[in-house]
């Protein structure tokens, strides 16, 4: 490819880049077609799908296994295959499992039971980012996952993680010291073995770079994928709201599948010309000034590699994909006066719709429709006194009262 019309910025970190939306409306071309573009500037890229309905394999029109394969010049992708991987990487918790609920007379647990727990694939992929991102084997990944609840929720999970280990780890490490030296056992539960309790403290380190790398707004970036469905846009909404509840820096939307004026123009399309065009307008509505980018409906059999390279064209022009094209977080600490101010982004919501929760000095609980986040206070916000709550123009204004010199 003539690199010279491309512009290309520098990374100096792994980038990842994880495209998400409603199912077919396009996440996995896009995410191929960007994977695609990436490796030809010249970007060591991986590009993973944690949809457990494999079809990177077709887009790509290659055959993928559940190892890691190479497409094409810096060009590497794999999908997760969950059961292979608690076979293969998780044998000490996924024995653990097992024992522990022979021991409660529930019978035994398969590698392959174990697979079913919603959002296995999601949790493999966030260590295979941490792997990657200590080996320095790529520079960017690119992450195409499932069209679930559970993928929004497994985004925010490195954080929730990192909350149950502080509550209950610390306190299961001391139990299990004191039951080893008394008990040996603590009634008919198998007590986790050394190399369980290494799994966790894994579990627990991976979780913790994770969320460094997931809440750096600079590296991580959330791509919503859409189509100008009326449905389907609702659906969009709801995830960009979620998403900036767990703080993942949601950067661009590409509305995909939009019929071009030729093909409006012809006899079958007409009508849908104008209801199209609202859409469109609807998506601007709700998201400018966020990034959108269009991709035209190709009803040519344009296939595999071929394909991708349109796509990448058509979303991103000239354009470095690998570029990031907003760097807000969604949640942000601010002084005013002697106030400390928690702001938290909550797009297309009503004040009605959130409900907060002081759990302990240390975290606050938010509640918003059916999704919920603790969100750990820093440590100059521990103690300190709530004010209030304002919910102004889709932000949520958390007032905390300024610790005075002298106060603890
Ligand atoms: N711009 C497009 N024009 C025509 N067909 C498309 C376009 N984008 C995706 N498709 C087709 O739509 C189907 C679903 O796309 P896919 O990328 O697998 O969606 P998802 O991963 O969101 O389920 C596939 O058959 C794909 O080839
Ligand atoms: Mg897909």
């Amino acid at each position: 490819m003539d690199n010279s019309k491309y512009s290309k910025v520098c990374l100096p970190v792994m980038r990842l880049i994880i495209y998400t939306g409603k199912g077919g409306v396009g996440k996995t071309s896009t995410s191929a077609a960007t994977a695609y573009r990436l490796s030809k500037l010249g970007y060591r890229t991986l590009l993973m799908s944690t949809d457990s309905a494999h079809s990177l394999g077709d887009s790509l029109g290659i055959d993928l296994g559940n190892e890691i394969k190479t497409v094409s010049k810096n060009f590497d992708a794999f999908e997760i295959d969950i059961i292979h991987e608690m076979k293969t990487k998780w044998t000490d918790i996924q024995s653990y499992v097992a024992d522990f609920m022979v021991s409660q007379g529930m019978g035994s647990i398969t590698a392959e039971e174990m697979a079913i727990f919603p959002g296995m694939e999601m949790i493999s992929a966030l260590f295979y980012v941490n792997q990657f991102n200590e080996g320095g084997n790529y520079d960017v990944i690119v992450m195409d996952t499932a069209p679930t609840g559970e993928t929004l929720r497994l985004l925010s999970l490195p954080e929730a993680a990192n909350w149950y280990v502080m509550k209950f780890y610390g306190p299961l490490k001391k139990l299990m010291a004191l039951a080893r030296a008394t008990l040996g056992k603590v009634s008919n539960i198998p007590l986790p073995n050394a190399e369980v309790m290494d799994s966790i403290d894994v579990l627990k380190d991976t979780m913790m770079n994770v969320s460094q790398i997931l809440d750096d707004p600079q590296r991580t970036s959330v791509r919503l994928v859409l189509n100008p469905e009326q449905m389907v846009i609702k659906e969009t909404m709801r995830a960009y709201t979620y998403l900036s509840l767990y703080n993942r820096n949601v950067e661009m939307l590409v509305v995909n599948k939009v019929y071009t004026d030729e093909m409006l123009a012809s006899e079958p399309f007409r009508m849908k010309a104008k209801e199209q065009a609202g859409h469109i307008e609807t998506i601007h509505n709700a998201f400018d000034p966020m990034e959108i980018k269009i991709c035209s409906m190709r009803n040519t059999e344009l296939r595999g590699l071929e394909m991708l390279d349109v796509m990448a064209e058509d979303i991103f022009g000239s354009e470095d994909p690998a570029m990031t094209y907003s760097n807000e977080s969604p949640m942000s600490f601010r002084t005013e006066g002697d106030t400390d101010l928690l702001v938290m982004k909550m797009p297309f919501i009503e004040a009605a719709d959130v409900e907060l929760f002081r759990v302990d000095a240390t975290s606050l609980m938010v509640h918003v429709g059916s999704q919920k986040r603790n969100i750990h206070l820093p440590d100059s916000l521990i103690s300190a006194e709530i004010l209030g709550a304002d919910f102004i123009d889709n932000e949520l204004i958390i007032r905390f009262k300024r610790e005075q010199y002298g106060d603890r």
